[in-house]
């Protein structure tokens, strides 16, 4: 059966609890789409007390919707994370652990997890977490923008792509429920190579348009390609090491072409560096970094860019 025709038979007071960790643009277009969708879907906040909060909704046809979104504060986690079969973590990699942390020996055994952000990394650390809870990965194309703390507006459609990492399965129901809610999303027996490449992606784009300041766009001038090219080679070679096999020539295709759709689109880690954010350099090139030494090779380009990233962080005027 298809998720299509699965979603209309499906009661909506039989479903399971899902509950979001991060409000950023992700995470509330997540929720706009699960609960649309009729799934049960609340946020966990860092706030001591839960509460109502009124989330405003632009879709891409312009429409605007305004609903009330619960946010489960601390003083009520364990009572309620009782009841959450899958929690869908959409904070920054870099706050995945630190977010996870509280969170994890509350939850029931049989929770899932689902780690959906830029960059690889943080699910190494997760897998060790652990409490028999299962834990998938995924990644999203879907372009989301954040007009105010409570406003977010979807800017592009794009695939979703999910898939299990390690521990139990996700139940049949709730994958059928998220395949069903989020357009375009697609579960993968092996999610790894997808992550890959969508890392490939971001290991040209983001620390490019960053250092550079310019748009994705620009990136598809001859200046920039042997850089782009040398970083998608290390990270090639590098997956192979791990195992995931990769064709260079597709993934460089793929960067060209997410180059010139995005053409207009400044990337995210751009934005972060111009409003003096923390960036995702660590889950990003800094990963292939990682992965490089733990096989004893090295990555040149992609520690230089994330040397330069660094750099531009250290230059900030409030490093908090
Ligand atoms: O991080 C981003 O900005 C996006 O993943 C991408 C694909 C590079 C487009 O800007």
């Amino acid at each position: 059966m298809s998720a299509n025709n699965y979603s209309a038979i499906i009661d909506k007071h039989k479903l399971p609890q899902v509950s979001i960790i991060g409000a950023g643009a992700i995470g509330q277009l997540i929720y706009q789409q699960l609960s649309r969708s009729n799934t049960q879907v609340n946020f966990i906040s860092r706030a001591d007390q839960s509460q109502q909060q009124a989330v405003t909704f632009t879709n891409l046809a312009q429409q605007q919707t305004t609903c009330a979104a619960m946010f489960i504060g601390r003083n009520d986690w364990s009572q309620q994370l009782v009841d959450t079969k899958l929690l869908i973590v959409c904070v920054k990699a870099y706050q995945v652990v630190t977010a996870l942390k509280p969170l994890i020996k509350r939850l029931r055994h049989d929770c899932h997890i689902l780690l959906l952000h830029n960059g690889m990394g943080p699910h190494l650390e997760v897998a060790n977490m652990l409490n028999g809870q299962g834990l998938s990965l995924g990644t999203t194309s879907q372009g989301a923008l954040k007009k105010s703390a409570w406003h977010t507006q979807q800017t592009g459609q794009g695939v979703t792509q999910l898939g299990h990492f390690t521990g139990p399965m996700l139940s049949e129901t709730i994958k059928m429920s998220l395949l069903s809610s989020i357009p375009q999303s697609q579960w993968f027996e092996d999610i790894l190579p997808m992550l890959w490449q969508k890392l490939a992606i971001n290991v040209a784009i983001n620390p490019m348009t960053a250092i550079h300041d310019c748009r994705n766009g620009e990136l598809a001038a001859a200046q920039y390609r042997k850089t782009i090219t040398a970083a998608v080679t290390e990270l090639a070679q590098v997956a192979a090491a791990e195992s995931i096999m990769l064709d260079l020539t597709v993934l460089l295709d793929r960067v060209y072409q997410v180059i010139e759709l995005t053409a207009a689109n400044y990337s995210s880690m751009h934005q972060d560096v111009q409003h003096q954010r923390k960036t995702e350099i660590e889950a990003i090139n800094g990963f292939v970094v990682l992965m490089a030494s733990k096989h004893g090779k090295s990555a040149r380009t992609n520690q230089q860019l994330l040397a330069s990233i660094t750099a531009l962080e250290q230059t900030y005027s409030n490093k908090a």
